[in-house]
């Protein structure tokens, strides 16, 4: 398989740190917070591959460094250390060493991320359509009738009624607004998505739609995702590995039908007992 995106030691901490930081913190610790300095260790040395049109999970209590993570190869935040590397299918970009407007058009191009906050994901003073076209308008320059015709097929695709591409996506249920999300992120068909927590707080059916959703996607598109979320349901529908984390660290990581199976660490066994 095709090699899309390498991380390697990725770390994260909040905090002026100090050089007990990381001896200090870990799920062996049961803690992320420096007893030294106080400073946050939300990752620590996070390493993966993930290939063109795979899913990759990375599951986790509130506060294991999931979203930190995400963040951080999205360019919403800066890292602390460690490397990502991003490869097209003539070259390869070091990611955290690209300036802002390389960081940019990675984003509009080849990035595209789903948001557990759609306020964080969308612009809620325009459309929906305006969403999308925001997005496309950031990488070429289109016509009017092409850009709502590529919102409306966009909306389709995602199941919004494309009457209501004209509305306010403040007033979208939180169903349609993830919906609405999804559309903006595959607007320029990105090979990479990044997806937080996608259907937290959505009712139980609405979430199912929106996974099976998804997996269409990545069969038609063959986009390649990473799926944040602490629902181990999610896991087993989407990913075909997962990483675990616990305190910023990975403590568990291979196929996810082996981690559901045969899990490893503790923490696994616990959470997999308590999903049966
Ligand atoms: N900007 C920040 N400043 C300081 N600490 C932060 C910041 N962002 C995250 N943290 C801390 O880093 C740790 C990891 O947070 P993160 O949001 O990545 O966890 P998560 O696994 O996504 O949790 P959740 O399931 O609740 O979304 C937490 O202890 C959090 O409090
Ligand atoms: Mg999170
Ligand atoms: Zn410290």
């Amino acid at each position: 398989m095709d090699k899309i995106l390498e991380v390697r030691n990725l770390t994260q901490l909040f905090g002026k740190g100090c050089k007990h930081c990381f001896s200090s913190t870990g799920p062996e610790f049961e803690t992320n917070i420096c007893p030294h300095c106080g400073s946050i260790v939300a990752v620590h040395d996070l390493s993966f591959d993930l290939h063109r049109g795979e899913i990759l999970g990375i599951m986790g209590e509130s506060g294991s460094g999931k979203s930190t993570a995400v963040k951080c190869l999205y360019f919403d935040q800066e890292p602390y250390s460690g490397t990502a590397t991003y490869f097209s299918d003539d070259q390869q970009y070091n990611l955290f060493n690209l300036n802002a407007a390389q960081r940019r058009k990675m984003r509009n191009h080849n990035f595209g991320m789903v948001y557990q906050n759609p306020n964080l994901g969308l612009n809620f003073d325009i459309s929906a359509g305006g969403n999308i076209a925001e997005r496309l308008l950031m990488n070429q320059v289109m016509n009017y009738a092409d850009i709502r015709e590529r919102a409306r097929e966009l909306l389709a695709r995602t199941e919004v009624l494309t009457e209501r591409m004209d509305e306010l996506p403040r007033n979208f249920s939180g169903g349609m607004q993830q919906r609405v999300q999804i559309s903006k992120a595959l607007a320029t068909n990105p090979p990479l998505l990044f997806l937080d927590e996608v259907t937290t707080g959505l009712d139980l059916s609405v979430q199912a739609k929106i996974l099976d959703l998804i997996l269409e996607i990545q069969t038609e598109l063959n986009t390649a995702m990473i799926v944040v979320t602490h629902d181990l349901g999610v896991i087993r529908l989407l990913a075909g590995r997962t990483l675990v984390m616990k305190y910023g660290r990975v403590i568990e990581s291979g196929l996810t039908d082996q981690i559901l199976e045969d899990p490893q660490h503790a923490y696994t066994q616990q959470l997999v007992a308590s999903a049966l």
